[in-house]
């Protein structure tokens, strides 16, 4: 099949890039003629494991072509995803601004039946405006379809969660847009469930809102278990062993962060307002992750003592491990308030760095973690990279100027780790 993907940002140009692994021929358009100069020539503006090969792989058989002309691929194909952005506006909620230039454009070149996929994470009954703004802007009388296709890969993982997904959502109005992408999904061979638009729509932002409620809801149960002395690693092990809780996501930690959760969690509940509920279970949501970060500085406070003048060696940056993204990594605040409380920082992060340089200023950025912890007074620990797993901890040990290590992401066994000589503070347990 012939098909079009508006926006090459990381759901896009990964949807794009798949989808023309199993057989598609793909367009790609974005309006960055920067980015599209650098995809042509086989490059990714992102890091992301497998991407680039594959990309090139489809390039070189001609089935995945970059473009900024949305005139153009209008005219050759007759699915349209739209995944540009829907960026966090001053009040929460998502700026669809972008959805509606999109989808003006598609209706000023269509000239036969187009369907007109949404997999941008929109609130619910953006569908209709969709379909009202298109139907707005139509040159001439032609059929379309509008339906919602919501994306749920992770950063770090996209590839493999986009070739083997738990599910796929379709919200469609009609039995002809069913068919269409039920046909263009056919070579993953997952489950496909079908719903009306909206239903679809809000599929996405309650998945999301409910992954971050659970990652706040071990937050303060690790919170409890300090204060009693329990193990919250044990707490989760034994709430996961039931079915229907489930261990995933029940890491205790600093918080989540990333483009998703804090965008989709604040777009939520803006959109729960404006349709007359007051979701206060994820007003907490929210308050939780945010406490969660000054929890943590709050540690290494109290193990330093006074920060000011102090040197705290901080490795992972980024949100997550296995991705280069710094937007809203919890890293952010919790520098920014080490520093304002007079602490220097040393920091490594094996790819975020070169993002971080362009966020946190004043830290001095190290190319090993060994060159990090040297003559810092702790070590804080942010993202569970390979690298920080795999440290040898009697070199750390040499290397810091005292033996103490503040763990966010509950890396190593505390029993261990005590029996190294390290003063060890983790989360919960
Ligand atoms: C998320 C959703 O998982 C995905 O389905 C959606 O499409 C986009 O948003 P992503 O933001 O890439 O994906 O990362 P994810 O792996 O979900 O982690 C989000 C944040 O939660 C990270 O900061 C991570 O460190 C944190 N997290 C995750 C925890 O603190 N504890 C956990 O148990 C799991």
């Amino acid at each position: 099949m012939n098909l079009a993907i508006i926006g090459t940002g990381y759901v896009g140009l990964t949807t794009g890039v798949c989808l023309s692994d199993v057989g598609h021929t793909v367009f790609c358009v974005d309006n960055d003629i920067k980015k599209i100069n650098m995809l042509k020539k086989g490059k990714i503006p992102i890091y992301e494991p497998d991407l680039e090969e594959i990309l090139k792989r489809n390039v070189r058989k001609k089935r995945l072509f970059f473009t900024s002309s949305i005139k153009e691929v209008v005219k050759k194909t007759e699915v349209i995803f739209i995944c540009v952005g829907t960026p966090p506006r001053e009040d929460g909620s998502a700026d669809l601004s972008y959805i509606e230039d999109v989808a003006t454009a598609i209706a000023n070149n269509m000239d036969s039946y187009k369907l007109i996929v949404d997999k941008s994470t929109v609130p619910v009954e953006t569908g209709k405006r969709v379909e009202t703004t298109i139907k707005r802007n139509l040159k001439k009388d032609v059929p379309f379809d509008v339906a919602s296709n919501p994306e749920f890969l992770r950063e770090g993982t996209a590839v493999h969660d986009t070739m083997h997904p738990d599910r796929l959502v379709i919200g469609v109005s009609s039995k002809k847009a069913e068919n269409i992408l039920k046909q263009v999904y056919k070579p993953l061979k997952s489950t496909i469930l079908v719903t009306d638009i909206k239903s679809a729509e809000l599929i996405k932002h309650a998945s999301n809102s409910f992954l971050a409620t659970k990652i706040s809801f071990i937050n303060a149960v690790a919170n409890i278990c300090e204060l009693c002395g329990a193990d919250v690693e044990k707490v989760a092990e034994g709430m996961g062993l039931d079915k229907r809780i489930g261990r995933a996501f029940l890491n205790a930690g600093i918080g989540f962060g990333g483009f998703c959760f804090p965008k989709d969690l604040e777009a939520f509940l803006w959109i729960s307002k404006q349709l007359g509920y007051n979701f206060d279970l994820l007003k907490s949501v929210k308050t939780i992750n945010e406490n969660q970060k000054k929890t943590f500085v709050k540690k290494i406070e109290d193990a330093l003592w006074n920060l000011k003048g102090k040197t705290v060696a901080i490795l992972g940056l980024a949100f997550k491990p296995n991705t280069d993204d710094m937007r809203f990594a919890p890293s952010i605040t919790i520098i920014s308030e080490l520093q304002q409380a007079g602490a220097k920082i040393k920091a490594y992060d094996p790819k975020a760095q070169e993002r971080a340089k362009e966020i946190l200023k004043n830290v001095t950025y190290c190319r090993t973690p060994y060159e990090t912890v040297k003559g810092a007074d702790c070590l804080a620990i942010l993202t569970e990279w390979e690298d920080v797993k795999n440290m040898d901890l009697s070199k750390v040990k040499k290397l810091l100027k005292h033996p103490i290590i503040i763990d966010g992401r509950n890396v190593f066994d505390p029993e261990k780790i005590k029996s190294l000589g390290f003063v060890y503070k983790s989360i919960g347990r």
